[in-house]
């Protein structure tokens, strides 16, 4: 078993936790656990689950799975369910799932009765190496994504990686670039690591590692917690360029991260061996695949929200492995 303590809560990461849920959620409530669960999730793991619960009272609202679930109309079907299910103030939430789940989950613990406690069990790698690590909540709006949140810490967050077994091989690929994104962020030699091949727990809890440590210098987001949006200023616009489709998340930040590396070098920031070293590691992980994308191609979509400043975009690039630099830039100069 390994454990990560951050400043508000633990993070356990062990192979079966999931058949002790019912003894871990008891440890944060004496009420009831409120599980919020995706439809594949739900259909995937309802046999353990039920098992699994039996000690405890409980109820299960499920939501459909994907993207579109990060909305009002489903936080508001949601929380009408919830209030129906009588839950109380000293209840639990229970977000089980992915980073959709525990995104629309936080935002209900956050929002609802002006804030109920809640706990983390993700399920996607996503979820595990990032979403669920630093207190991030939001829902979406026909605006833009992400637009209406709030910094929501949970009690714990239990993950067990078991839960990757049923996971598509492009959801694991996309968390996998997350993996990549914080070892060439804060942990050089789990990059190295990476290259057998292997996905085990100690893998899990680096990456994780590199996101507690930027978060905690950092937690409302004031200013060098944005490294941890390296490649996502373009793999943002390229999700939505193709109205978020084609490529996954970790996929478009893939790309991303190699377009923030061009720029970087364009720029006089990043070296152009740094640039080939890590296009090299993307490429031979078919993490990205030629042709490359051409960053060109997506300046329209770049959002103009909170990476916008009075002077800028504000982007984040790389002067050497470990060494992230934010910097203003002028959108018209790229
Ligand atoms: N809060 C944050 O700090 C933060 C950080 C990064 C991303 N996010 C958000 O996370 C979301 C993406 O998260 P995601 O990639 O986990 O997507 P997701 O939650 O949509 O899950 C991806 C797919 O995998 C399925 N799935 C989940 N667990 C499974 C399992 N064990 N086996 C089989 N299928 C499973 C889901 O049903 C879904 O179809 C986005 O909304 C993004 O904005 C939030």
């Amino acid at each position: 078993m390994e454990t990560i303590k951050t400043n508000d809560y633990t993070i356990t990461i062990d192979n079966g936790l999931f058949d002790n849920i019912a003894q871990l959620l008891k440890t944060h409530t004496n009420g009831t656990c409120h599980i919020i669960v995706d439809s594949k999730v739900y259909k995937l793991y309802q046999e353990s689950l039920k098992k699994n619960l039996e000690a405890i009272n409980y109820t299960i609202t499920i939501v459909r799975d994907g993207e579109g679930s990060k909305s009002f109309t489903t936080y508001q079907d949601t929380v009408a369910k919830l209030i129906q299910k009588g839950i109380r103030r000293d209840d639990l939430l229970v977000a089980l799932g992915g980073g959709v789940i525990g995104d629309l989950c936080g935002f209900i613990a956050a929002t609802l009765y002006r804030g109920i406690p809640f706990v983390q069990i993700p399920t996607t790698l996503l979820s595990m190496v990032d979403s669920s690590i630093g207190g991030k909540t939001a829902i979406n709006l026909p605006q833009g994504k992400n637009l209406v949140g709030a910094f929501n810490m949970p009690e714990a967050v239990f993950i067990d990686p078991e839960f990757l077994s049923t996971l598509e091989e492009n959801q694991l690929r996309s968390g996998l670039v997350e993996v990549y994104k914080a070892a060439l962020l804060g942990d050089k030699n789990l990059l190295e690591d990476l290259k057998v091949d292997r996905l085990d727990n100690q893998v899990i809890k680096r990456a994780i590692e590199v996101k507690r440590i930027i978060v905690e210098q950092d937690p409302y987001d004031q200013g060098t917690r944005l490294v941890l949006n390296f490649g996502h200023t373009f793999g943002h616009a390229i999700e939505k360029a193709h109205n978020f489709e084609t490529y996954t998340h970790g996929e478009a930040v893939a790309e991303g991260i190699i377009m923030a590396l061009q720029i970087g070098v364009d720029q006089g920031i990043t070296p152009n061996a740094l640039c080939h070293e890590i296009k090299a590691i993307l490429l031979e992980k078919h993490l990205v695949t030629e042709p490359l994308l051409n960053y060109k191609d997506y300046l329209p979509y770049i959002s103009h929200d909170k990476k916008m400043s009075r002077d800028g975009l504000r982007f984040v690039f790389l002067k050497d492995y470990e060494h992230p630099v934010i910097k203003t830039i002028d959108q018209g100069a790229l």
